[in-house]
């Protein structure tokens, strides 16, 4: 299969645009769209055989209803979302064309696909999946297949208990009253790793960690061995129990 246009929604930004490049490098022509740039949807799907959703989360499910009915059924409809289980339930709803739920594990720094984690969740259709996983195969990437409910299960570990401390932290920070600047001489080559990404999920886009979060179906679960953890913790930590808390840390 080679020759055919892809369509990018969401790729004039973040990880559509890096993509967008991918895909050209390929020797694929691909268009993008954005909220004030590029062609109407309709006329998108009308032209490409692939149709990529690739939009912040909380506008993902209205642009997969937008651009699904005008796809034909030898399409696929394919989208880039963080979380899984929603988007291809919408993507099945929304087209009758060929659909794929795809997780590039990574963010638009990354130089290449070389050695890079992907989750493909088919939802419906073969012929697609093939051409999707050949292509990111042969760029190195590590691909792997699975339902959606698994991704996102995964994912409330992955993504969600990572940002979550990271989130506790700048909170905590942020409320402790000493200024960051103040950290500045005292701090450690390790506080100086993790403030970093505390301000990179502060300031760069809150809302993507935010709908990672809000959205994983699987986070109540997580919460709740945090939550158990975090009173043991306080429990050792204020009875001044060093054993007891090197104790735990060494349990298997
Ligand atoms: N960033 C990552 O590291 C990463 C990695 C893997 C997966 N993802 C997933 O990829 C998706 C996009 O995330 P991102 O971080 O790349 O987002 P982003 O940097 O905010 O870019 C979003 C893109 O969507 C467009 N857009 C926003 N609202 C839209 C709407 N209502 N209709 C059409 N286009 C719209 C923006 O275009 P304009 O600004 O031009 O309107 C921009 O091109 C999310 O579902 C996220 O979970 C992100």
């Amino acid at each position: 299969m080679n020759g055919f246009e892809i369509g990018i929604i969401g790729g004039t930004g973040g990880i559509g645009k890096w993509f967008a490049a991918f895909f050209r490098g390929e020797g694929y022509p691909v268009h993008v769209v954005g909220r004030r740039e590029g062609m109407p949807i309709p006329e998108l799907a009308r032209r490409c055989r692939v149709v990529i959703v690739s939009v912040p989360i909380a506008a993902t499910l209205d642009v997969i209803r937008l651009v699904g009915p005008h796809l034909p059924e030898d399409s696929l409809l394919m989208d880039f979302t963080s979380l899984k289980e929603e988007p291809v339930r919408a993507m099945l709803e929304a087209t009758t064309a060929e659909v794929i739920g795809s997780h590039p594990l990574f963010g638009p720094d990354c130089p290449s696909l070389d050695g890079q984690n992907v989750v493909l969740c088919p939802g419906r259709g073969n012929r697609w999946l093939e051409w999707t996983e050949r292509l990111f195969t042969k760029n190195g990437a590590r691909v792997t297949v699975t339902t959606p409910a698994e991704h996102d299960r995964m994912m409330s570990l992955v993504q969600g208990l990572t940002h979550l401390e990271t989130i506790l932290m700048g909170l905590t920070l942020r409320d402790s009253g000493v200024a960051p600047s103040a950290l500045d001489a005292f701090s450690t080559p390790n506080f100086r790793t993790k403030r970093a990404i505390v301000e990179k999920v502060f300031g760069a886009s809150p809302e993507l960690y935010a709908g990672l979060l809000a959205g994983n179906p699987n986070m109540q679960g997580i919460l709740e061995i945090y939550e158990r953890n975090l009173s043991l913790l306080k429990e050792l930590v204020l009875n001044h129990d060093a054993e007891g808390l090197a104790a735990l840390l060494k349990k298997q």
